[in-house]
């Protein structure tokens, strides 16, 4: 059947591709790569900051001594010197993975490729928060699930919630087949889940026979508070499988990432890996293994600290902006971590017609819309400030601001305000 007279080959495509949708990142990278465009879109790490001597000579290093191995294939599970520097990573965080369990990806993004071809056929249901990471998208369109989100709030995600649609479903007769969560550090939703809710998540998990997908790019991303123990580390039943990246506190043009999980799941997904690409660039995982095992790990801790100390300063920068510049009616997540802060404004405004506008101004957002498979959003947007200098934050926040404030004229003068 044709759908469309615009492409020649539309006949020939799997059904799984008329459902699919691009992220919303990913559409406004090519823009917000113009220099002019001040972006607040993306979720770039500072790569600039890192000391290209150190990168010259980590490369030189491999290229001279390591250089055929670099250049070859190597095993689907990852080469045996990054599985030992993920075990390290892993340990400062608070858990002790068995390096058997672990195999490593290209970029944390491939684990959530993976795992949802892994388990979920057409139809199947899985639960994510609301808002989710916009980058899974694409990812459970692919495989056409049904998502079903579980609101967020200031405290994370809210176990007794993940427990009524769980009962909710059985009542349709259906059974999620996971929960993705991002408890640390939320991407985009910047709030992280509390012990207390972690502890009963995971009881819940053995409970009710749920796996759960834990997402934790961010959580050595903290310049505020106490590290809370990752759901990981507090499960005894294996019921956790663990994403991690080295994207956030290295590079993530390297592309590295990894998924731990209980060994049957691990063996499923190698598979499944076999036919994505058959290994990670063997070059770049040794790399990430020069830079994580110099000054014996000295180095990385450093960088992470570095660049913490940025954050903070352009955190604050943000939100000293907002509290200046949006409309008063403005709520917004105030991150101790991570890259994101989550903003809510007034129903009246549709925050994707907001960004074509702040777009003419030369200023980028994520649309709340981009985060969630259900419609919800509308009226929110995902801002990054890792990405730019304080100064530049703080003008990307006036012009939004500015955008905000005429479209909420606007819709008072018309009458629209508090319609939706
Ligand atoms: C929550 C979350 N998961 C996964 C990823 C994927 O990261 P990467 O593929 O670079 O490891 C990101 C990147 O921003 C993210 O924010």
């Amino acid at each position: 059947m044709r759908r469309s007279t615009l492409d020649p080959y539309e006949d020939r495509y799997a059904r799984r591709v008329f459902g699919m949708r691009s992220s919303v990142m990913r559409d406004l990278m090519a823009i917000t790569q113009r220099p002019e465009v001040i972006s607040l879109a993306g979720g770039l790490p500072n790569t600039g900051a890192f000391d290209r001597e150190v990168l010259a000579s980590l490369l030189e290093e491999i290229s001279r001594t390591d250089g055929a191995r670099a250049l070859q294939y190597g095993p689907t599970e990852g080469i045996r010197g990054v599985i030992d520097v993920i075990v390290d990573v892993m340990r400062t965080e608070g858990m002790d993975p068995d390096p058997a369990n672990i195999i490593v990806t290209t970029g944390g993004q491939q684990v959530l490729d993976l795992f949802a071809r892994t388990f979920l056929d057409p139809g199947d249901v899985v639960i994510a928060e609301g808002p989710t990471y916009p980058g899974v998208v694409p990812c459970f369109d692919a495989v056409q699930a049904d998502v079903r989100h579980v609101p967020l709030d200031e405290d994370g995600l809210n176990p007794d919630l993940v427990e009524e649609l769980i009962d909710d479903l059985a009542r349709e007769g259906l059974r999620p087949k996971y929960l993705y969560t991002i408890p640390t550090f939320q991407n985009p939703g910047g709030c992280t889940t509390t012990l207390e809710r972690r502890i009963r998540l995971v009881e819940l998990a053995h409970e009710r026979d749920l796996i759960i997908l834990e997402d934790n790019p961010y959580s050595l991303l903290r310049y505020e508070g106490e590290p809370v123990p990752t759901l990981r580390s507090l499960d005894q039943h294996e019921r956790v499988a663990y994403l991690g990246t080295f994207s956030k506190i290295f590079s993530p043009g390297v592309r590295v990432g990894w998924i731990e999980a209980p060994r049957p799941i691990l063996a499923r997904i190698n598979l499944m890996k076999q036919a994505a690409d058959l290994c990670s660039s063997t070059f770049m995982q040794l790399l990430v293994t020069s830079f994580f095992t110099a000054e014996d790990g000295a180095m990385w801790k450093r960088w992470v600290s570095d660049l913490n100390v940025i954050y903070r300063e352009r955190r604050d920068a943000m939100v000293e902006a907002i509290d200046e510049f949006f409309p008063s009616e403005v709520e917004y997540t105030v991150p101790q971590g991570g890259l994101f802060l989550w903003a809510t404004l007034p129903a009246a405004i549709d925050t994707t017609d907001l960004l074509a506008r702040a777009l003419e101004k030369n200023v980028a957002f994520v649309p709340g819309a981009g985060a969630y498979l259900d419609g919800n959003g509308g009226s929110s947007m995902r801002l990054n400030y890792s990405a730019m200098e304080s100064d530049r934050i703080r003008e990307g926040i006036r012009r939004i601001g500015e955008t905000a404030n005429e479209a909420l004229d606007l819709a008072r003068t018309l009458g629209l305000d508090g319609e939706r």
